[in-house]
Formats: structure tokens, sequence, C-alpha cells
């Protein structure tokens, strides 16, 4: 093909029409109308959707609006916990399996819904036991094992609020999150394995807890033989937490607003967001979009790649499949270990039929060719996704293509703050690789520019939602100024931080963040978290951090560094500062590349310039630079 063949494609973009079987198994054929419909009245539309759960009782109005507050199912009372469990254990479904756990040795752990639920009940008695009551805070550190489901779920049946943080995590970060939420438990393990190699959990807690006075209890899973020791009555076996335990807890009916969760986000500032969410309208959110974007039926076997440490592990591995009675696979490690086949033979071998992942994982494994995919019998698979940076074409094309050819990737929008996916495809709806396609049936999702006008075709701008959704985040922990600023940044709309264009057909092609959040693997980091775990060296004068196009991570951090005087640059100082953040932050703020600098561009009022430092990394015009100081 000649060249300009090839780029006239590219500029036209391919489309990628469902079949005509495709179209008929799914439950909106018709998303045109069906999105019309549900934004005429997105209120109507929400409360038949939630009117698919159970409620102990009804509530009298869907939303109440006072921007930018909003409260979703008035006056009604639900548990999330028990639309995940006791809705399904009531039929049936209590015989289905409801998670299928593989560990990175091929270890497997089944749990039918009956077997979770009674695990959960446990573990809320267990809960119980140490006096936790309605509204306090559990801080859940563990490796991707079913007990991090058992136990978010035991506090969603109490009403306690929990705060997964990603186990990658260091101590200092880790006890920062533990301290805003004043957490009295930390639920942790010994370890977690990562490529065959046990990383310890025990003793970051043991740092991070040292100093943190509303913890009174931590409870540890013990994996590793013979089990670390553990010191009485502050630290606590979780089989021995859990032992004697009644197998029956009631349900706590509480009222829609109620919170579920803190989880806690990367922002432009070095403090992370604690995000929160509630039982009901998130509930409702989550159940609705996973059941409708992949199509979700009895017989499906659910495959995310996630950990539950982040927000697509909270909605689409635990909450959004469960509210669906599905049955869940989850495996620990990653995608390449032991060796580049191991997430296709785990499809192969258990029959996955929906396999959500990331453009990381899909470039890192095309790295590796299709012979791996091509090993393996994958014609299970019916519908896929994809999550948390946008996919390139080339990444989309080729996934599209180890899979079979035909399988409809759902390219899914959103963010920790949205809770659940807003822009998104309908297995029924025509694709294009690249573009996220449209919004979710009642959401107002636009591209706007500053003064929030809607522009025209290919414009780019900002990525805003212009109505309030049932599982958008209701506050931030402790922090309502900081929340407000979500819908104060451009007028009448949610700003989400991201540059968006929409096409003639009204597609969405997001283009990345607006703001100073990076995205390194999908990971969201801020890049004033890394510039203050560097500034905590010794050695370290001044820091900015940028994110940088990278082939396989999307984007890879670049750190610049003025030295204090008496500092020489040297491999060794390099070193140090990288183990520095890598002790200060965990393994995901890691700058890859560390530049020893003599100035940093800055503003006249002193802030630094990070978009003059990027441009000038990646050889393109700076733009606007009449406020630099120097
Ligand atoms: C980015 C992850 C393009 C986006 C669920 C957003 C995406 C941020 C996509 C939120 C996508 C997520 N295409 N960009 N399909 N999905 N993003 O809070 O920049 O970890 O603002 O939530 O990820 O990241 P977060």
């Amino acid at each position: 093909m000649a060249d300009d063949k090839v780029d006239s494609l590219l500029k036209e973009g391919r489309v990628y029409r469902p079949s005509q079987e495709t179209v008929a198994s799914t439950y909106i054929q018709d998303y045109e109308t069906a999105y019309r419909e549900s934004i005429q009245n997105p209120e109507a539309f929400w409360g038949q959707a939630a009117k698919e759960l159970d409620w102990f009782t009804p509530w009298n109005k869907v939303l109440e609006w006072n921007y930018p507050w909003a409260k979703w199912f008035v006056g009604g009372t639900c548990n999330m916990a028990y639309n995940c469990l006791d809705r399904h254990v009531k039929t049936w479904r209590r015989h289905k399996v409801a998670v299928i756990w593989v560990g990175e040795k091929g270890e497997e752990r089944i749990f039918t819904y009956a077997e979770l639920y009674r695990q959960v009940c446990r573990c809320a008695n267990a809960l119980k036991s140490l006096g936790l009551r309605k509204g306090d805070r559990v801080t859940i550190y563990l490796p991707k094992i079913p007990e991090q489901m058992v136990a978010m779920l035991a506090c969603a049946r109490l009403g306690l609020i929990h705060s997964v943080v990603y186990s990658g995590f260091s101590a200092p970060a880790l006890e920062s999150r533990i301290q805003d939420a004043e957490s009295r438990l930390v639920i942790t393990a010994d370890v977690g394995y990562d490529r065959g190699k046990a990383i310890h959990l025990k003793p970051v807690v043991d740092q991070a807890v040292a100093h943190c006075r509303t913890v009174e209890h931590v409870v540890v899973v013990r994996r590793e033989q013979p089990g670390v020791t553990l010191s009485a009555p502050k630290e606590i076996d979780w089989e021995d937490w859990l032992r004697d335990q009644p197998v029956a807890c009631e349900a706590e009916p509480l009222d829609s607003e109620t919170p579920l969760y803190i989880l806690y986000t990367s922002g432009t500032t070095g403090k992370p967001k604690g995000v929160v969410h509630v039982h009901g309208g998130y509930m409702v959110g989550t159940y609705l979009t996973t059941k409708y974007v992949f199509n979700l039926k009895e017989d499906d076997l659910y495959f995310c790649v996630a950990d539950p440490g982040w927000v697509t592990g909270h909605s689409y591995i635990v909450y959004g499949p469960l509210l669906n009675g599905a049955t869940i696979l989850t495996a620990e490690g990653k995608p390449d270990y032991p060796n580049p086949g191991r997430w296709w033979d785990i499809i192969a071998k258990y029959g996955v039929t929906v396999f959500y992942t990331t453009p990381t994982a899909i470039r890192l494994l095309m790295r590796y060719g299709e012979d791996w995919p091509k090993k393996y019998d994958l014609t299970s698979l019916r519908v896929l996704g994809s999550v948390g940076e946008p996919i390139n074409p080339e990444a989309w094309e080729w996934f599209h293509r180890v899979t079979g050819g035909k399988k409809p990737i759902m390219d899914t929008w959103w963010q920790t703050e949205t809770g659940m996916i807003l822009v998104t495809p309908l297995p029924s709806v025509p694709l294009k690789p690249g573009s996220a396609t449209r919004p979710f049936l009642g959401v107002e999702a636009d591209v706007v520019d500053r003064e929030g006008k809607s522009l025209p075709a290919n414009a780019g701008g900002f990525a805003v939602v212009k109505k309030p959704w049932p599982a958008m985040m209701r506050t931030i922990y402790k922090d309502p100024d900081r929340y407000q600023v979500y819908w104060n940044t451009i007028p009448n709309c949610y700003t989400a931080g991201d540059v968006c264009r929409k096409d003639k057909d009204g597609y969405f092609w997001f283009m990345g963040r607006a703001d100073d959040v990076i995205k390194v693997a999908g990971n969201r980091i801020g890049t004033a978290e890394v510039e203050s775990a560097l500034v905590s060296h010794p050695a370290v004068a001044e820091a900015a951090v940028i994110g940088k196009p990278h082939p396989t991570v999307g984007e890879s951090i670049k750190a610049f560094v003025i030295l204090k005087q008496g500092h020489q640059e040297s491999p060794e100082l390099i070193q140090s500062l990288k183990n520095h953040v890598l002790t200060e932050l965990g393994k995901i703020g890691v700058p890859a590349e560390i530049d020893i600098v003599p100035s940093l561009p800055k503003t006249r009022s002193g802030k630094i310039m990070r978009r003059v430092l990027k441009a000038k990394e990646l050889g393109q015009d700076a733009g606007d630079i009449s406020t630099l100081e120097d």
C-alpha cells in the first residue's frame, strides 16, 4: 500500500461494525435511540435501573441536585454487600461460582456465591468482635488475594468504610492514607508475590502504623510457612480471627448516601485525594455499566486483570460483576510471568468470555509477538475491554487480531472520581480503534472550551460531564473544597482533567491529561507527589517532574533536579534519588530518568512550568512563555 493511502486510512479511521449476530445478542441493540431516551429523562432512566436491585426501603426521590452536591435515591435504604451476595444466595445462584482466583504458581481457589457469603459474614462478625461500628474506617493493604474482596464486602455489610491501599505503596504513602482516614483497623498479609518473588508487606505496615494513633489492630493473612510472628493482642492472624465466627450476619440497612469507601488517588498537589463513594448511587452505576458494557449474561466468565487497589478493581472486579451475579476470574501476578502466554493460557484453560485489560499490558504482550496468543484456543472470548489510558490504534488492532478478529473491544473511559464507566462503546456499536466512542446511557458527556461552550467536531478541548450521574464521588474526604473544584473549574460542568476531541460522528478521542497528573502503565501519579518525594532527599534543592511519552507504558516519569550546594552529580547519587522515591512513595513513582540541572523554568510568581520542560524534552514549541521569569 502506498504511504499516502495508509495516511488517509489513518485520518479517516477504520470502522468495525458489529455482526448481526452480536447485535442480536445484546441488551441495547439500538444505542442511538436508547441514549436519546435516557438523557431526555435521566432520573427516570436511573430510577428504572435501580429497581433491578434490592432495597430495604424504596427512595422517594431519584436525585436531589444542589450544585455541586448530589444525593441519589434519597430516602432509600440498601446495602451494597446485600446486593452482591444475599440477593443471589436466595436463588439457585448460591451454587454458582462467584470467584475463581488463580495464583502465580497456578494455585486455584474457587468460591461459590454461598461460600463467599459465608466468608464475608464471618469476616463481618470478626469486625464486630473488635468493636468496629458503622462509619469507622478500615484500611485494607493486601495483595490480589480473595481476602481483599472478602474484607471489602464485610465492611460494606456493616456500613464500615473501607480504604483499600494498593500494595505497591511504600510505608510513608500508606501511613499518610491511614492517618487521613483515621482508620481503626488495618488488614494486611505477610507477602504478595510478584514474578516469583515474595514482596514483604508486613514490615511496611509495621513502619506505617508505628505513628498512627488511631490503629487499634492489625489483622494479617499469613501465606508463608512458617508464618511471621505476630504480637498479640494488637496483631491478629486472619484465620484465627475468622475461625469461630458465626456464618450468618445480617446486612445493615443503610441510607443510600452512606459512604461505602474512600479511595485515595493522585491530583495536582502532593497530597492524595480521598475520593468518597456511597452505597446507593454507586451500586446502581456499577451494576448497570457492567451489565451493558460487557453485555454480561448468566453463563459468562469474566476476567478483569486490574488490582483491587485501584478503582477498576473496586468497580469492575468486585462490585459491578458481583451485583450482576457473574463468575469472576482474578489472577495474581504479571501478564508475562512465568511466560508471555500467562493470560492467554488462563483464557483458554477456563474458557473466559469477557476479558478486561489495559493498553500497557497489551503493548507489553505485543512486544513478545503474535506467536504467544496463537498457541492458545481463544475462541471462548466474546467481548474485550480496555481501561486506564488511551489505547493507540496499533495496540487496538493487534488485540483485535490476535483474539480472532471479531470480538468487540470496549475502550472504557472513566476515573476514580466518576466511580463508573462514562464514555464507552457497547458491543452493538460500530468501533473506531483508538476512540472510546460515545457516552454511556444517562450520561451527558461533552468536549468544551474553558467557558463551557461545546466545541465543533475535531476541536480539542476539555472532557466534561454536564449532569450528575449516580456513581459520581460525593466529596473528597475531609476536603469538601477540593471536591467543589471539579464542578467549579468550567461553569456548570464536572471537569475531568482530560483533553479530548469529538469527531463528526460524536465519537470521543481522549488525548491524555490536561493537568499535572500522569499515567504510567495506567497507574495514576501526581507529578507533585514525585517532586515532594525527591525534595525530601538531603541532596535535593528543587525538583520538577514530567510525563514523557513511552511506547509501552504510555508515559514514563522524568525528573529534573537541582542539587543543594556541596552535592555532585554521580551515578550513585542518581541511584540514591531513585531509591529514595521508592521508599517514600513506592515503585510506581520511581523516575525512569533523572537529569541534574542548574535551574528550572519558573513563572514570575515562582511556579515551575512543567509544560516548558516537557516541550523542551520533546523538542516541541513551548507555546506561550510570556509568564516565564527568565
Ligand atoms: C485516563 C482509571 C483514555 C484518563 C479508571 C482519566 C483513559 C484517568 C481511559 C483516570 C481511556 C482512563 N482512554 N484515557 N479508556 N480510561 N483514562 O482515576 O486520563 O486511575 O482521567 O481511573 O485515566 O485514572 P484513574
